[in-house]
């Protein structure tokens, strides 16, 4: 009995768990993700949000304040945290860490000119007692100058970059932190003469305060920790726009005494080369909505996908480490995989709440796959363990939380939203979910194609119930949903050496 006339059935999942090193791979199916359209209002009008109120991120002004007082752009951020996600503040600081470039580019040109940057903040400030922009204080870059590109044998690369990633507090004042080193080997006329080349990477340094502020140390030797394998993860040889990226490390209690990764790779093989199967569609074969792979259709039978569906193929990848300085680590099968639904599972993270391992991870609108489609905002998965038939939350969809958006209006771009979009389309992005339920993402573009403003600052903290396999927006937080800017607090106070 179908649940959505007009649409599939989601793919029934257990949440069963498996060992992490098991070969074992959940799926985000094209059945489950279906789910997306199925749940948007077909008669929305123009500039109206089409998606359930419950899913959807409140709509952020286009007055918003910014938190660098112009001195950079920022976007990706994340804290200081231990193996259980927790967030800490250092001898009364809270620090976040950011993706910054410089304001004189342009904001959709940071991508190749991104550095990590630091800020920090009083901790234990009432948030109503707190600037409008958060309060806190640019610290400047996170590397010595060059320390990040060293990694590469061929240094002939015309931009390098640092993208995503996390950082960990240890003992005492040390911090690792993992992040993606990217490098590109471009023309005069911005055309790749090499693929890029994404590797996951870690550094070591220190952290100190005083009554002043915060400075960091060290981080000028790098160890590379991961790059694709053509096996598990696609390499750049096999698809020169491959996505590897966005490390984040934790700690399981089912399995003592190892440190895991997740992070977002693509599912291994020569681009176009590899289909997707019947099980990444996902059907109950007596389903009237179903797919088929391609060239399995038959005359008067069900659809086949779009031919280039298999040009998106997200995973969410996962790593375990070979020794406690966590310079060595060995790929583990997928823990997700999203084939022919998106191309990007962006920044994931493992959440675990009620014994309950939740995967978030951001996509795109424009990253879905031909006959998918969904708005810009965090996904979910739900299991038992850190490997599972992970169940996609909110009726089967995945969309934890999505920014306001219509399906019945084409996207534009960022830098061009549509005229008919809900201006609330590309408000948010990169989005992280923290302790509580607490969301913070970074603002990308508020507005229609005439009248919208560019972000480049983090966006007010929203909160999410998450029971089960229900993650819900809770409107009673801040104002209407909406809590203040660039509000990242510490949730734990770091244990801090008598003499750093
Ligand atoms: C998400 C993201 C990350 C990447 C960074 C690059 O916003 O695409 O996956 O690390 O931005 O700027």
């Amino acid at each position: 009995v179908p649940v959505n006339p007009g649409f599939p059935n989601p793919t029934p999942h257990s949440q069963q768990a498996y060992e992490p090193d098991a070969d074992y791979t959940s799926r985000w199916t094209r059945a489950d993700a279906r789910q997306l359209k199925a749940m948007s209002d077909p008669s929305a009008a123009p500039r109206e949000n089409s998606m359930p109120e419950e899913y959807t991120m409140p709509t952020i002004p286009q007055s918003f304040p910014d938190m660098s007082g112009g001195q950079v752009w920022v976007w990706d951020t994340w804290t200081l945290t231990n193996g259980q996600a927790d967030q800490l503040s250092f001898k009364g600081w809270e620090v976040i860490f950011s993706l910054v470039a410089d304001r004189n580019l342009g904001f959709d040109e940071r991508h190749t000119y991104a550095k990590l940057g630091f800020f920090f903040r009083k901790a234990d400030i009432p948030t109503e007692q707190r600037p409008e922009d958060g309060g806190w204080t640019y610290g400047g870059l996170v590397f010595p100058e060059g320390a990040s590109g060293a990694i590469y044998e061929d240094q002939s690369f015309s931009h390098q970059t640092e993208w995503s990633g996390s950082t960990r507090i240890f003992a005492g004042n040390k911090l690792r932190t993992f992040y993606t080193a990217v490098a590109f080997y471009r023309d005069a006329a911005g055309q790749d003469v090499k693929p890029a080349d994404p590797r996951i990477v870690q550094t070591e340094g220190r952290i100190f305060a005083d009554d002043t502020g915060v400075w960091l140390t060290g981080f000028r030797d790098q160890h590379e920790l991961l790059v694709p394998d053509g096996t598990l993860y696609q390499t750049k040889d096999q698809n020169s726009s491959v996505n590897f990226r966005d490390p984040f490390t934790f700690e399981d209690p089912a399995h003592p005494g190892k440190t895991f990764m997740v992070f977002e790779g693509n599912t291994a093989g020569e681009r176009e080369a590899v289909e997707c199967t019947a099980e990444d569609l996902g059907y109950d074969p007596a389903d009237p909505q179903r797919e088929v792979p391609v060239g399995e259709g038959v005359p008067g039978g069900p659809p086949e996908i779009a031919s280039d569906a298999n040009l998106r193929m997200g995973n969410v990848g996962l790593a375990v480490a070979d020794n406690k300085a966590l310079t060595q680590w060995h790929f583990l099968p997928p823990i997700l995989s999203a084939n022919c639904v998106t191309d990007q599972t962006e920044r994931p993270q493992i959440y675990q709440k009620d014994g309950k391992y939740y995967i978030f991870t951001i996509s795109h609108r424009s990253t879905f796959a031909p006959g998918i489609d969904g708005p810009e905002g965090v996904y979910g998965f739900v299991g038992d363990g850190v490997r599972s038939d992970f169940q996609p939350v909110n009726r089967g969809s995945g969309l934890a939380l999505g920014s306001p958006s219509n399906l019945n209006y084409a996207a534009g771009f960022p830098f061009a939203p549509d005229f008919n979009q809900h201006p609330g389309q590309f408000q948010a992005y990169s989005h992280y979910v923290m302790p509580d339920g607490l969301v913070q993402s970074f603002i990308d573009s508020i507005g229609t194609s005439d009248d919208f403003r560019r972000g480049g600052t983090l966006s007010p903290t929203v909160r999410v119930n998450i029971t089960g396999a229900d993650v819900l927006v809770d409107r009673s937080y801040g104002t209407d949903g909406l809590g203040e800017y660039a509000d990242i607090p510490a949730n734990q106070v770091a244990d801090v050496p008598a003499t750093p």
